[in-house]
């Protein structure tokens, strides 16, 4: 039993601590956001925050997140209206889009600790989350507009 606050609720789930978190979210808890890419570390499509900190959910074991506070891309707003969902709209940015909810987590991570983030900032924050469309421009120019609370 590994229990933890979701998105800003409580839950318990039979799961074994050795588990990788993204399988609890979506396999357990059926929030689906959270995307399977590699299951490896390698590409940032399945990231999450764990107390704030974004991390690569495949590679999270259950065991450590026990007690924690854990949001993911359905928590990260109320009602989807976060200034990175607006700018993230604004800017046209998925194609296929299966690495957005990842990319969107992590950049949240960013403007939580940096409200002004320079363009290098952004890169160098982003690193490490894949997009295999390539829409690393728009994603860059949504955090910039982000950023301005455009
Ligand atoms: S699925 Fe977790 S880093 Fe790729
Ligand atoms: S939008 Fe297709 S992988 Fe990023």
């Amino acid at each position: 039993m590994v229990s933890f606050t979701l998105n800003g609720k409580s839950v318990s789930v039979e799961a074994d601590g050795n588990t990788p978190l993204l399988w609890v979210l979506r396999d357990h808890l059926n929030l689906t956001g959270t995307k399977y890419g590699c299951g490896a570390g390698l590409c940032g499509a399945c990231t999450v925050h764990v107390n704030g900190q974004a991390v690569k959910a495949c590679q999270t074991e259950a065991s450590s997140v026990q007690g924690a506070k854990v949001t993911t891309i359905e928590g990260l707003s109320a009602k989807g209206n976060h200034p990175l969902q607006k700018a993230w709209i604004a800017e046209q940015v998925p194609q296929c889009g299966y690495c957005q909810s990842g990319q969107i987590m992590k950049a949240a991570e960013l403007l939580a600790k940096n409200k002004k983030p320079s363009r290098e900032q952004i890169v160098a924050h982003m690193d490490g989350n894949i997009c295999r469309c390539g829409t690393y421009n728009r994603i860059i120019s949504a955090i910039q507009r982000a950023s301005k609370g455009a």
